[in-house]
């Protein structure tokens, strides 16, 4: 069957990783998570003392020091892919508050994205790949056969996330404060200059706000089933 690039993008906490790791899984594909690109060159922004006291970032610096950020991807013993910086395991550090809390001003950042989108084509080269993040249909992969728009109602998102840290033992957290922070993540990442949060025209748009887990995998893969041999017959 002919390999293809799925690009799925989407506002932040609609499950659309989970989505893309588990089509990723069933169809055999590699599953690369941009926003853990972002993370990461975060996580390097905050080990290396890029930013200071006040959290403003020394951009210059980053600047010279960004062909020296090293970010790929290994396989645990899972078959999941976990993020390396420099060498390093980064997957849990990539996904703590500090990071959420800065990772939207160091994605916005011009010349961080340009890098990280050189690497994320280089990865789906060879396609067979499934990508998520915000930009992957528009700016990485524009001539992606398949593309995916997930949306979901914002307050059913904060729900999720809020049952999610519940679940994770978080007892302070209210639902108003993860309400508020989600609206604010889909401001920035849908107002920010360079590569804001938007549908492709030619995404097949996915709410999932009455949706279980299993309705989603089976519209997911009858749409790459749909695609994949349509494809064939050309
Ligand atoms: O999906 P996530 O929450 O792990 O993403 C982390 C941050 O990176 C978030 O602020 C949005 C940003 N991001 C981006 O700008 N472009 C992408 N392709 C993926 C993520």
């Amino acid at each position: 069957m002919k390999k293809i690039v799925v690009a799925i993008d989407g506002f932040s906490s609609n499950g659309k990783s989970t989505m893309a790791k588990s089509l990723a899984r069933a169809v055999g594909y590699i599953y690369i998570d941009s926003g853990a690109m972002y993370r990461a060159v975060t996580l390097y922004c905050i080990m290396h003392r890029l930013f200071d006291n006040d959290k403003n970032l020394d951009e210059g610096r980053l600047h010279n020091e960004i062909n020296n950020i090293k970010i790929d991807f290994h396989l645990n013993s899972e078959g999941l892919p976990e993020t390396y910086l420099n060498g390093e395991n980064v997957e849990a550090k990539i996904r703590s508050m500090e990071v959420s809390g800065l990772v939207s001003r160091v994605s916005a950042i011009p010349f961080v994205r340009h890098a990280m989108v050189a690497l994320q084509q280089e990865m789906g080269k060879a396609k067979g790949i499934v990508m998520d993040g915000r930009d992957i249909g528009t700016v990485v992969f524009p001539e992606a056969e398949m593309k995916v728009f997930v949306t979901a109602d914002a307050d059913i998102r904060a729900q999720r996330r809020y049952d999610e840290l519940k679940s994770k033992g978080d007892t302070k957290t209210t639902y108003e404060e993860v309400l508020e922070n989600l609206k604010a993540r889909d401001h920035m990442d849908q107002t920010r200059e360079e590569a804001p949060l938007r549908q492709a025209d030619d995404a097949l748009v996915l709410d999932n706000s009455h949706m279980t887990i299993d309705q989603q995998m089976q519209w997911l893969i009858d749409k790459f089933k749909q695609i994949t041999t349509t494809d064939e017959q050309h």
